[in-house]
C-alpha cells in the first residue's frame, strides 16, 4: 500500500496539475468580455499557487523527501539538483506572474504578451517539475526509505492542509478565495465557464 506521504504528493500534485490547467486554458482563451472576472479568477490562481504549494509542499520535499532520497540513492542526485533549482526559482517566478498581470490589468494589452509568454512557461515548468518528482523521486524513495523515514515524512506531509485537494476540511481563512476560484475558473478546477 502507498504511504500516506506519497499519496499526500499525487493529491497535491492533482490539485496543482488542476489549477495550472485551468490557468493554462484562460490564458489560451483571454479575458473576452468578462475582463473583471478574468483577471480576479486569474489573480486568485497564482495567489493559492503562491500561498499554498510554495509554501508547504515545496518546502516538505526539499527538508524532508530529497536529502533522504539524495542519501540513501546517490545516483539520483543529478535530479535532485534540478529539482531544488526549480523549488528555489518557483516562488520568484510566481511573484513575477503576478506582477506581469497586474500590467497587464492596470497598463493595458500592451502587457498582455509578456504575461501570455510568462504564463504558458511558467505552467509548463510545473507540469515537468511535478512529473519530474512522480517519476523518478517517489519510486525510488519507495524502493529505498525505511520504516522511520516513511513515519517522520507521513507526519510531516499530513500536517499539510490543501484544500484543493478535498480531502480537508476548509480552513475558513482560504473559503473565499477556494470558492471564488471554483465558482469562477473552467473545467477542470472550477464550475465556471469564464472565456
Ligand atoms: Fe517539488
Ligand atoms: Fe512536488
Amino acid at each position: 500500500m502507498a504511504h500516506e506521504s506519497i499519496r499526500i504528493i499525487h493529491d497535491e500534485h492533482a490539485a496543482l496539475s488542476a489549477m495550472l490547467r485551468s490557468l493554462g486554458m484562460m490564458v489560451e482563451r483571454g479575458p473576452g468580455d468578462e475582463a473583471e472576472s478574468f483577471f480576479d479568477v486569474l489573480r486568485a490562481m497564482l495567489f493559492y499557487i503562491d500561498e499554498f504549494p510554495e509554501r508547504l509542499h515545496h518546502p516538505k520535499e526539499s527538508d524532508l523527501l530529497f536529502p533522504r532520497v539524495a542519501r540513501l540513492a546517490p545516483e539520483i542526485m543529478e535530479t535532485i539538483v534540478r529539482l531544488e533549482k526549480d523549488h528555489a526559482a518557483g516562488e520568484s517566478a510566481v511573484r513575477e506572474l503576478q506582477h506581469l498581470l497586474l500590467a497587464w490589468e492596470l497598463l493595458g494589452d500592451s502587457r498582455r504578451a509578456a504575461f501570455d509568454a510568462a504564463a504558458r512557461e511558467y505552467v509548463k515548468f510545473y507540469l515537468d517539475h511535478m512529473q519530474l518528482e512522480e517519476t523518478q523521486i517517489l519510486p525510488q524513495a519507495e524502493k529505498s526509505l525505511s520504516a522511520q523515514d516513511w513515519t517522520e515524512l507521513d507526519a510531516a506531509f499530513a500536517s499539510n492542509r490543501d484544500p484543493l485537494t478535498g480531502k480537508y476540511p476548509r480552513d475558513p481563512l482560504y473559503d473565499r478565495l477556494f470558492t471564488r476560484i471554483v465558482m469562477t475558473a473552467p473545467e477542470p478546477i472550477g464550475l465556471g465557464s469564464t472565456r
